[in-house]
């Protein structure tokens, strides 16, 4: 059950008796920080004394007298100014327990109404080689599928892969100019990345130097301008305007100060791509790669035979290898429909908006204006290209005829935002007003120098790469651990399993016990620290919790034959029962705001509260028989939590380690 759900409507029903437009402070009932404020709180008798003009201490005393919660609570008490405090009936927490026991899904509630969901993750651009930022996408994107189908939702998950856009432009100029057929023949993927980057690097250096760096040169004039006129404008008498005026003065010396900055990064880099002895050669010869690229691209989107066969022949290649890193993290799709099975529906998606009247021509680029956003959505440039928005927008035809969903959920990092925000906003005007869209957009993973995560060689991170560091480091801890035991526990190979275990888990784990929205420092020796909110922790805690069936050989399965010898005693006992049942609330808020965190800080929860437990109530030398079939029962839903929990997650567990 649900318990916070469950009181939430019991609040509901009384608050419609006492006031017909309360109900919706129901949602202040709340579990409690603090054990001895009960097991929740409800805190709605503040407002509603508010609006009704009353005391709240008498509206709370009204709302109690209104509630019937009987069957799962104590009398509610009420504190302070209004506070009602809930402590849950020790016969209903058994009761409840014993359910799920015995129940195959630990007894989760299922979404009240299940919904078809469309979720859009991962999404890599093909030959570009998978990077450390397609990990959250990733990441992310699995946990929010399994749980929303753990709560009996339909989920339809589909990779929209890059692979027909510019970054093929890319390789394929670089495979005309700079490819070495040995390594093409021996290796086409890494000889693709390499072209990849080698292009990417000519286009950026070109970019820099003949658009922004003019541009920053041009603002910097400007600024300085602004400045001198502050500096020269008359004594200011009234001490307002002075300050006005030194705030002014302040904010333009901070932006030149940070314009001279960037100036200077752009002329470093530049200077960079100069001296090197690779890239300087080649300069002159590619002055116009920016033009040259589209232009590749271009012609592969109109048909052009040489282009659509090489891109035929790297895309396989492309696919198998971000493949062996799916595989690795154990994510499958239900489809991988990339941005090239949309090609053919891009002209007929601009002129239905056309017809539709919300195409207005921009300097020949056909654009959708939208109201209270700035920039236009630009569905085809003045050349007759189409772009990412127009995919998009395809995209949703298609998912919309085929899968009719309610939600559409796009994991994507935080800086598309302007995108998502015009290109929801245009499917609505277009007709796609019933379904939601959502952006679920994430922070940047950072260095340990707070600047996005890069290598030394300064490019980010290879994926494969990145997942090896991982597994080797656990498999050092795993290893440490195991040796300094009086006689070590595992075999190598059993080391190597856990290793992998712990290391992808700790990845996974660092990535959604953040808050999506915020941007977060990759820390190998953070993530695989066994104390703490960490995989390692969890899967410790699996593991112990395990070695306790192990040692007692106790067989897991039969022990739930007696659930009728629960009993809950110690405040320990009870603070785990009510934590374990407390998982479908979890799961409830991470399918209201798809923030997985609300998963791992629940099971970081349990965790402790299992500590706690595990301090100071004996399980194997319980006193009595029943007890210790009991406490045995406690810790059995207690694994199957955390096991589950994580299985959500995407995160495997170990029996030891
Ligand atoms: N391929 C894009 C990128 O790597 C992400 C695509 C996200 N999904 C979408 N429907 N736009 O930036």
């Amino acid at each position: 059950m649900n318990i916070l759900a469950e009181l939430r409507s019991r609040f509901c029903i009384a608050l419609a008796k006492l006031d017909g437009s309360a109900e919706q402070l129901a949602d202040m009932v709340l579990p409690s920080q603090d054990a001895k404020f009960g097991d929740y709180q409800a805190n709605c008798a503040m407002p509603l004394g508010k609006t009704l003009g009353k005391p709240p201490r008498e509206i709370a005393q009204q709302l109690v007298a209104l509630l019937d919660v009987a069957d799962l609570c104590a009398e509610p008490q009420i504190a302070g100014p209004g506070f009602i405090n809930l402590r849950l009936r020790d016969e209903f927490l058994m009761a409840q327990i014993q359910q799920a026991l015995v129940a195959s899904d630990l007894g989760i509630t299922p979404a009240d109404q299940p919904q078809t969901f469309v979720l859009d993750y991962s999404s890599p651009n093909v030959a570009k080689p998978m990077h450390v930022g397609h990990i959250r996408s990733t990441v992310i994107g699995v946990a929010l599928d399994r749980v929303l189908r753990a709560l009996g939702h339909r989920v339809i998950s589909d990779n929209h892969i890059g692979d027909w856009g510019t970054q093929f432009g890319m390789i394929i100029y670089g495979y005309k100019h700079f490819a070495d057929q040995a390594a093409i023949a021996s290796h086409l993927v890494d000889e693709l990345s390499r072209l990849y980057r080698l292009v990417n690097q000519l286009v950026d250096y070109q970019e820099t130097k003949n658009r922004k760096l003019p541009d920053i040169e041009k603002r910097i004039v400007d600024e300085a301008h602004c400045l001198d006129r502050l500096h020269d404008s008359t004594e200011l008498e009234d001490p307002r305007e002075r300050e006005e005026h030194a705030k002014r003065l302040q904010s333009s010396e901070n932006t030149l100060a940070e314009l001279r900055k960037e100036l200077a990064d752009m002329r470093r880099k530049l200077a960079a791509v100069e001296g090197d002895p690779q890239l300087s050669p080649l300069l002159a010869d590619h002055s116009a790669i920016g033009a040259a690229v589209l232009a590749e691209t271009a012609a592969l989107h109109a048909g052009d035979a040489t282009n659509r066969s090489l891109w035929e022949r790297f895309l396989p290649a492309c696919l198998e290898s971000m493949n062996e890193i799916y595989r690795r993290l154990g994510v499958t799709f239900d489809f991988t429909l990339g941005e090239s099975f949309y090609e053919d529906r891009l002209a007929e998606v601009v002129a239905d908006l056309a017809s539709q009247g919300l195409v207005t021509e921009s300097d020949g680029a056909k654009c959708v204006f939208l109201e209270g956003v700035d920039a236009p959505f630009i569905v085809q440039k003045s050349d007759g290209a189409f772009l990412y928005a127009t995919t998009d927008l395809a995209t949703i035809q298609y998912r919309a005829s085929e899968w009719k969903p309610q939600t559409i959920l796009y994991v994507v990092d935080h800086r598309q935002s302007l995108h998502f925000e015009q290109l929801f906003a245009t499917a609505r005007k277009w007709g796609f007003d019933q379904i939601r869209f959502e952006h679920v957009s994430f922070g940047t993973v950072l260095g340990e120098d707070g600047r996005p995560f890069k290598t030394r060689s300064g490019s980010a991170v290879g994926l494969g790469g990145l997942l090896d560091e991982a597994i080797e480091r656990a498999h050092a801890i795993v290893s440490a651990n195991d040796d300094a035991r009086e006689s070590p526990l595992l075999s190598p190979s059993e080391r190597r399993q856990i290793a992998e275990r712990v290391g992808i888990g700790a990845i996974k784990y660092a990535d959604l016990s953040h808050n999506r929205t915020s941007d977060y420092v990759f820390s190998y020796d953070k993530m695989l620290a066994m104390q703490g909110n960490t995989a390692a922790y969890m899967q410790y805690s699996y593991a112990r919790v395990r070695s306790i069936f192990a040692k007692g050989e106790i067989n897991a399965e039969s022990l739930r034959g007696r659930v009728s010898e629960l009993g809950i005693q110690h405040p320990a006992e009870r603070a785990l029962a009510l934590a374990l049942l407390q998982l479908s609330e979890a799961l409830a808020r991470v399918s209201t705001d798809f923030r997985p965190n609300h998963l791992t800080a629940y099971l970081y929860d349990l965790a402790s509260k299992y500590s706690s437990f595990f301090e100071n109530c004996p399980v194997l030398k319980a006193e009595t028989d029943k007890l210790r079939t009991s406490r045995l029962l406690l810790c059995d839903l207690t694994a199957r939590t955390i096991g589950y929990g994580l299985q959500l997650l995407g995160i495997e567990v170990v029996e030891r380690m």
